[in-house]
């Protein structure tokens, strides 16, 4: 295979298949394994007209002990499943998502990125209402797939401080709304301030969108944030009703308490940004993003945190690395072991 899998960017690459199943008269069909990556639906299909659709995102991992490791899958297949719900779709069972992130890969294991190159395998779930309708109202058809694709760093610069800007202009998602969940409505609310925060070279923090006074995410990731107090040190992250529950921010948490550090999930103000020695954003993506500074364009204010990253966001991040590559044991039972 003639891949430059180093220069490899979090974009799409084609591989040889996809795998597929639907929901029809309340059941699921078996997975089917096929070239076809397109879909043929009605115009009126609900994912079209109402937006019903969720998704997910994971990864598979070449080690270094040559084993291939896939991270928490039945964790996203958990969370695929709330996801679904909360748009009144059919939730794909757990041992179904699974059987079909292992087909996934399975069929394409030759995309597997070597160790050391910084890219993996990605895994891309999507669950779409495919009833058409013109009334709006959820379907009872539903379509499954699991698209992989290799992909390198989401940053390009790899493990580095990244500069992010609050916007206050727009929310991502209400406190009672669908933030909590993986649906692609959320996302495409939040293009209008991602893409403005791309074009002046930064990323995009979103306030809670009650009363604009607390980190809520960090653009498609969750926010953490450093504080030390003498030898005690503290891992701080959001309690929001709009954020995804990040399922590297759970595994940063774990190990964190592991460390030594205290955990706390509760509400960050904005100003609490001085009191942190590092932060970050962290997500199956980048792992962690390092905050180098987040601007806060409305009170005129820089919070700096520098461009190399912090020891403790070093420290977990090389910690949650080492359990996905299998350089260290595995005590949670995070990985399936696949090859
Ligand atoms: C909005 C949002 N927040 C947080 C995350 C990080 O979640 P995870 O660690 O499960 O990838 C993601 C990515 O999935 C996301 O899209």
């Amino acid at each position: 295979m003639n891949i430059d899998w180093k220069s490899l960017g979090f974009h799409y690459t084609e591989t040889d298949t996809i795998v597929r199943c639907e929901y029809h008269n309340g059941a699921w069909s078996e997975p089917v394994v096929t070239t076809d990556k397109t879909v043929q639906m009605h115009l009126s299909a609900t994912c079209l007209q109402y937006g019903q659709q969720a998704f997910e995102g994971l990864k598979a991992f070449r080690g270094a002990d040559g084993r291939v490791r896939i991270f928490r899958m039945e964790e996203n297949a958990r969370r695929m499943a709330r996801s679904a719900e909360a748009l009144c779709m059919a939730p794909v069972p757990v041992e179904l998502f699974c059987r079909c992130i292992l087909l996934a890969y399975e069929h394409n294991r030759d995309w597997l990125p070597p160790y050391e190159t910084g890219a993996t395998l990605y895994f891309r779930p999507l669950l779409i209402g495919i009833t058409p309708r013109l009334g709006v109202g959820p379907a009872r058809d539903f379509l499954f797939a699991v698209i992989p694709s290799p992909i390198g760093p989401y940053y390009p610069v790899g493990f580095h401080g990244t500069p992010f800007i609050i916007n206050r202009n727009v929310d991502r998602a209400a406190p009672l709304g669908t933030g909590q969940w993986k649906v692609g409505g959320n996302y495409a609310a939040s293009f209008r301030a991602t893409e403005a925060a791309h074009r002046q070279g930064l990323s995009c923090i979103f306030l809670d969108a009650k009363e604009k006074r607390y980190i809520d995410e960090c653009g498609a990731a969750n926010f953490f944030g450093i504080r030390r107090d003498g030898d005690l040190v503290t891992y701080v992250t959001p309690h929001s009703s709009s954020i995804l529950p990040s399922i590297t921010n759970n595994s940063l948490m774990t190990l964190a308490a592991e460390l030594g550090m205290r955990v706390e999930r509760r509400h960050i103000p904005v100003e609490e940004l001085t009191e942190f020695t590092e932060c970050g954003a962290c997500g199956t993506a980048a792992v962690i993003s390092p905050i180098s500074r987040v601007i806060d364009p409305d009170n005129a204010r820089i919070y700096e945190f520098g461009d190399q990253p912090g020891p403790v966001s070093t420290q977990l991040y090389n910690a949650l690395l080492d359990i996905q590559y299998g350089r260290t044991a595995d005590t949670h039972g995070w990985c399936r072991v696949v090859e």
